[in-house]
């Protein structure tokens, strides 16, 4: 009797052992899908993530600035807010891709010059225009079919991948996500002045409505996806998290 279940005990340790060291890339490659707010922490989860996966890690709110400097860098702002089919044209032309964490917009490296605070304000109303949205959902879906990858955005488990494997919802404090903001701007200042903390953080409320509000692919929870408060985590801990999901869900 003692020696049988100290069989089962010995091989259950050799099933344990041989699960933890499978990683989820040597199984089912699947599509993590993590939408939420602004600042919420999911571009620096998302890109953690997608490294100790091996996931291909696509920012989508990179791909939305990038449209919109595009659009500032031709001057065409005002025109296409009196008449949205303005961009249409402009959309026919773009080329929009990754190079591991780089974005490059017709063939350059826009990483830094979307982050500008001008692109920032001007986003939310580019995001909200429909040729867009269509034009970036079929270069999103496109880089999905492979699966094995993490993409965050506004939309991604409700419209771009619904069906994908794992659904993440974002949230955390406007305040707590406007520290971060501030954190994370002053690092990058070298020396220019970086807005307070108030002004941030109303930013960021307003983004979070116009978000939320617009009539296209508006930021929401899809039902099936697991929702994650990140206001008292570390980023570590949020990507655990996620993790051990992704290794759940890959194994099955
Ligand atoms: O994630 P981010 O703050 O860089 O995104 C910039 C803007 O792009 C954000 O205000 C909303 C928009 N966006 C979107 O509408 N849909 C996505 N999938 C990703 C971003």
């Amino acid at each position: 009797m003692f020696g049988k279940s100290k069989y089962i005990f010995y091989n259950y340790r050799l099933n344990q052992n041989v699960l933890e060291r499978r990683s989820p890339i040597e199984t089912k490659p699947i599509i993590v899908a993590i939408d939420g707010p602004a600042a919420s922490g999911k571009s620096t989860t998302a890109r953690i993530l997608a490294g100790k996966l091996g996931y291909t890690y696509i920012d989508t709110g990179a791909m939305y600035r990038s449209v919109t400097l595009r659009v500032l860098r031709e001057g065409l702002l005002d025109e296409i807010r009196r008449d949205e089919s303005r961009i249409t044209e402009l959309l026919r032309t773009i080329t929009i891709g990754f190079q591991g964490e780089r974005v490059f917009l017709d063939g350059e490296d826009v990483s830094e010059a979307i982050r500008e605070n001008r692109v920032s304000r001007e986003v939310s109303f580019i995001s909200s225009l429909k040729p867009v949205r269509d034009k970036l959902r079929e270069l999103q879906q496109e880089m999905g079919q492979k699966r094995g990858i993490v993409m965050d955005g506004r939309d991604i488990g409700t419209v771009i991948f619904p069906d994908a494997e794992l659904k993440i919802f974002l949230v955390a404090d406007p305040a707590e996500r406007a520290k971060r903001r501030h954190a994370e701007l002053s690092l990058k200042a070298n020396g220019a002045a970086v807005p307070g903390i108030e002004e941030l953080e109303q930013e960021i409320i307003k983004r979070d409505r116009d978000d939320a509000e617009r009539t296209h692919a508006p930021l929401k929870q899809h039902p099936d996806a697991v929702l994650l408060d990140t206001s008292s985590m570390t980023i570590d801990e949020q990507v655990s998290f996620v993790y051990d999901l992704v290794n759940k869900i890959a194994r099955q």
